[in-house]
Formats: C-alpha cells, structure tokens, sequence
C-alpha cells in the first residue's frame, strides 16, 4: 500500500519507518526541512533504539522516503497519516493548530479519494472536525478514522512491530478493511484490532495514558507514606502486583513522571472533561502530587544541605525523562535543575543519549554537561540518579567513593543495591524504602 506521513517524530517517523518495513511505501512528511534532509542522508534526528538501523534499510531499498512536500505525497498515498504534535494550549486543552493545518493541506492535495488517519493523540470529536475540514477543501471523498498510538519511547520499535492492541475507530466497513491490512502483519501474534467509533477511540487513548499517570502519582504517595511511617515501597510494590487484579506494570515509584505524554494527555482530558461540564478529579489529584513529586530529591538535599546551597555540588546521573531515549519533554530533571540552581548549588550533570537535548531544554542551570558518570561525581557532595539508565545501576563504588566529596547518593529510582551502597559505606536516600546512613562524614 501506498502511504503518507505527515509529520515525522517519535511517532510519525516510528510509524512510518515500521510500514515499510512490512513492504508499503512510505513517504514521510515534515515541515522542518533540516529533519527531513538529514533523514534523506541517513542521520537519524531522535535516539530511538533499533530505528536508525530499520531506516536506513527500508530507505535504501526504496520503500521509505522523507519530503517536506505534502502535495506530492498525499498525491502518491491512498492512507494519509497524521502524526503531527499535539502540545498543551494555554488552558491545559490540546492545541490542534497542527492537526488542522495538515487536515486542510490534505484536502487540497487530495486527487482521489484518501482515508485520513489520526494517530496523534487528539481530544474527542477531532476525527470529525478533521473530516469536515479535509472535505470542505477537497472535491474528492475524504473519509477519517482514529487510530491512536501505544507505542512508548525506548521500546517504540518493539511496542509497534508487537502492539498489545490496535484500536481503529472509523464509520464503515471500507475504512476498517483497509486499517485491518495495514495493521495484519503486526497481529500476527494475535493481539486484537479493535473496532469502534472514532468518539471511543480517541477517548480510548486518553483513558489509558490517564491510568497509566494514575498509577504512577498513587505510588509515589503510598512511597511518601512509606518514607514516614518506615515501610519498605520495594516490598509493597512486590505485594500488591502480585494480585491479578493489580498488576506489576507501572507500580515503581520514582521522582514524577514527565514525557511528551502523560503531562499533557493528562492536562487535555482534565481539559476536556471541564468542557462538558465535569471535573475529572482524580486527575487533578494525580497532577498535583506529580508536580510534588519532581521536588522530592530538592527536598531531600535541602533536609540534608539546608536552604542555602551555595559550595554544594550536585552531580545529575540522567537528564531524559526515562531511559533510552533523548526526550526531554517535562523531564524531572528540569525541575530538579531549577531549584537547585534557585539555591546556589553547583550542577554538574550527564546522560548516555540526551546531553544535546538537556542542554536545550535546561540550559545553564547546569554548570558542567559531561559524557562520563564518574567525572560528574567527581568531587561532588552528593549525585542524583535522575533516570534508571542500566549503566547507573552498578557503578564502580570504590571509584566513586574515592571522588566524591561525600558518598552520598539520593536515588530517585531506586535502582542502586543495597548491599553494595552498605559495603562501600555511602549514605542513600531512596524513594519510599529506609534509608541507608554508614558515612555521612566529608572529607577533609
Ligand atoms: N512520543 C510518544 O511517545 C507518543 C506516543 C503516543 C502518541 N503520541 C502522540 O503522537 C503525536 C506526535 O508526537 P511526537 O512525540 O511524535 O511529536 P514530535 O514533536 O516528536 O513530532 C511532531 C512532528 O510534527 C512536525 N510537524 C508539525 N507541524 C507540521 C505540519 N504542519 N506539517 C508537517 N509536519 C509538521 C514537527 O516538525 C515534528 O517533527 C502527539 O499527538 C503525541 O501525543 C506520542
């Protein structure tokens, strides 16, 4: 099948890249022309693990093309793909200018009749306002289905090629046979493709991002208590997901979660709730305590330090929001940066795959960007895992410890063992789980 996508990000270029892969032809569309020229030279824009590779050799044989012209491509395309950002607006609601932009500029390319797919994560009622603005430009039919995507950054290749689930919301039977092969390669495992209204699915994909959101903000608060009352989170992690009703997935408490998504899908269907007269209130609850949360390790510092910070040094181990991937988007690390900054602290800081993208997005509320996780801890008085990259996870403590100013470490995800802190003498601070006191003492 012959493909556009228009709009070639973490989704647009994952997307795009993976149908061809499974023999369509694909050309992907952005209005960001040095993108799109790297693209056409074989650089990848994002770090995504396993894309650059798939890239490369759907383009070298000719299946997966990159144009910043969207005429030429909706022309050549029988399925119009939109994956365009969706960013928060002023009141928390998503702003659609893109979404709208691209539908108009579909119609008028259009040459035939074309089935418009909405894979950006869009508020309810866009799929229609998408199909009223494409036709009102086009003298061909232009049909429109939502098609939201679950794909997570670090995983998005192997989240796409083996989705849980495809959900198609579309009107007729035409535009449901057309997704269904499109998507038959990546079902062969047997996950479903759901049918249902375009309403429900875009419904659907908000409804799953604002659970996800909730689970995260409920753990982090039942890892406050544990800190105050002295439980270990570890363990209640492990007793509640042991329930089948519960689950293991998305229980790890940490510093507040951050991403392109959750944030702003969670601030759209609070948006669009207030729109039709209701208030979504846990969700309310679930922002807040995020937003109390990304000051937890300030908090722990200045427990630690005091308020005023100036002659402290804090090493960063992580800036991207997660692991494997360079997104910066509301990383905690921002935060974290600013307040430290806001109190005289000395930031060194580093991350395997997002220093460029750190540096744009924090900019010099950090005084040193490193390669090395070792020369950030060098002579610190104290280092913040920020983001769980496997490297972080056992560092060579007798270096550390002959470096650091202190052997201090706040943990903000946990992922450091115990028993290696413990024997090496360093002081931890965790989220949710007893911390370890063996040093405390700076050196002279
Ligand atoms: N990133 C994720 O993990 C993820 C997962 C699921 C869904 N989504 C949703 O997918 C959508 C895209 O997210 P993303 O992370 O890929 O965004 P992104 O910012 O990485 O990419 C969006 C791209 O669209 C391009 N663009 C903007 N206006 C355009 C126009 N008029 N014509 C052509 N291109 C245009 C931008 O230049 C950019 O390259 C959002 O709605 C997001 O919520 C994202």
């Amino acid at each position: 099948m012959r493909i556009a996508v228009v709009g070639t990000g973490y989704v647009g270029l994952v997307a795009g890249t993976c149908f061809a892969e499974m023999g369509n032809h694909v050309t992907c569309v952005d209005i960001d022309e040095e993108k799109i020229a790297r693209l056409k030279q074989g650089e990848i824009p994002i770090y995504e693990p396993g894309l650059s590779e798939l890239v490369l050799s759907n383009h070298s044989h000719g299946r997966l093309d990159f144009s910043t012209t969207l005429v030429d491509a909706v022309a050549d395309a029988r399925v119009v793909f939109i994956a365009v950002g969706t960013p928060p607006g002023k009141d928390g609601s998503a702003d659609l200018s893109a979404v709208f932009k691209v539908a108009a500029d579909i119609g008028k390319a259009a040459n035939g009749p074309k089935l418009i797919v909405d894979k950006s994560t869009v508020p309810v009622g866009t799929a229609a306002r998408v199909k009223v603005l494409a036709n009102e430009h086009s003298s061909h039919p232009i049909a429109v289905c939502s098609n939201p995507e679950f794909l997570k950054e670090g995983a998005a290749i192997d989240d796409f090629m083996k989705p849980d689930r495809v959900v198609i919301g579309a009107e007729n039977a035409e535009d449901f046979e057309l997704m269904d092969e499109l998507y038959a390669p990546f079902v062969r495992n047997g996950a479903p493709i759901l049918h249902m209204d375009p309403t429900s699915a875009e419904m659907t994909k908000y409804a799953a991002n604002a659970m996800l959101a909730t689970r995260i903000s409920f753990m982090n608060e039942v890892a406050r208590i544990c800190d105050l009352v002295g439980a270990d989170v570890s363990n209640v992690r492990r007793g509640i997901g042991s329930d089948a009703r519960i689950g293991k997935p998305f229980l790890y408490p940490g510093i507040g979660y951050g991403g392109s998504c959750f944030p702003k899908d969670v601030k759209a269907i609070m948006a669009t709730a207030k729109q039709n007269g209701y208030v979504f209130q846990i969700l309310e609850a679930v922002e807040a305590v995020n937003q109390l949360q990304k000051g937890l390790m300030v908090e722990k510092v200045v427990d630690i330090f005091g308020e005023d910070l100036t002659g402290i040094t804090i090493g960063l181990w992580g800036l991207a929001f997660k692991p494997r991937t360079d997104d910066m988007r509301e990383a905690p690390a921002i935060t974290i940066c600013r307040e430290l900054k806001a109190r005289g602290a000395y930031i060194k800081a580093c991350d395997p795959e997002a220093l460029a993208t750190g540096r744009e997005a924090i900019g010099d509320h950090i005084d040193e960007y490193l390669e090395d996780m070792y020369d950030v801890a060098d002579g610190c008085d104290a280092v913040i895992v920020c983001t769980e990259w496997n490297e972080y996870r056992n560092p060579d403590f007798d270096r550390l410890g002959g470096s650091m100013k202190r052997k201090l470490i706040l943990d903000g995800r946990n992922i450091l063992l115990e028993r290696e802190l413990q024997a090496h003498n360093f002081d931890r601070y965790g989220v949710g789980i007893p911390p370890i006191l063996s040093s405390s003492k700076v050196k002279q």
